[in-house]
């Protein structure tokens, strides 16, 4: 599971960092926004700064941004593992990701609802994660988009075993298993974690029910 800081507590997020820290989740998924790529502001360098060493967890940041060229610098500064951007933002995504990596990050793409997988098969074989958004990025709480198992299932098999498939948006109990099994191994959870009042039996409870049969 990958618990997304966008459902914390944003007084306290320290504290709900190392609730899901304890509950064995190995990444945090960071929702950056600029307000212009999507209809939402969040948070940016700063918090990541300040939150870098109050944990070991992998910080997989999600950038919905315009120009990820020009602040990909600052946010691996700031302690950032992987970048992911938007390949809706950019007509020269392999300049993007050949970037990222030259700072020493990993990197990942990805597409929203209404992007067909085949916008990203000409960068796919170079980046270290996918991410299928199956929601409209800007806001948490929404409702899951259903074709993003499609989606999930048509890139799968374009992937390497060491390349991850990420999902995120809806995913909850009654989300968790059918983007599991359609081949995703990192599932985004917001506010079926931190919406809940105990966000760690929250994140056991979803690894559970999305164990593979
Ligand atoms: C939405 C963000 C998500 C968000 C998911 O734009 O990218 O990571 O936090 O929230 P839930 O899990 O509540 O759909
Ligand atoms: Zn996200």
């Amino acid at each position: 599971m990958a618990p997304s800081l966008l459902s914390a507590d944003f007084a306290r997020l320290i504290d709900d960092v190392r609730r899901v820290e304890a509950a064995g989740v190995e990444l945090l998924h960071l929702d950056v926004m600029d307000g212009h790529f999507v209809p939402n502001i969040s948070f940016g360098v700063p918090v990541i700064e300040k939150l870098r060493p109050a944990t070991e967890l992998f910080f997989d940041v999600h950038l919905m941004i315009t120009d990820p060229l020009k602040y990909a610098e600052p946010f691996i500064k700031a302690g950032s593992d992987l970048l992911t951007f938007h390949i809706e933002v950019t007509k020269e995504p392999m300049r993007v990701i050949e970037h990222i990596r030259s700072l020493g990050a990993r990197v990942g793409i990805t597409l929203n609802p209404g992007t067909d997988a085949s916008a990203i098969t000409g960068v796919i074989q170079a980046v270290d994660l996918v991410l299928v958004m199956s929601v409209w990025p800007g806001f948490g709480g929404q409702k899951f988009i259903e074709s993003s198992i499609g989606k999930l299932e048509a890139i799968r098999p374009m992937l390497r075993p060491n390349q991850r498939l990420e999902i995120d948006g809806g995913i909850g109990p009654e989300t968790v298993r059918a983007a599991a099994q359609a081949g995703a191994d990192t599932l985004v959870a917001g506010s079926a974690v931190f919406g809940r009042p105990d966000p760690a039996k929250a994140v056991e409870t979803l690894a559970a029910l999305a164990v593979k049969p």
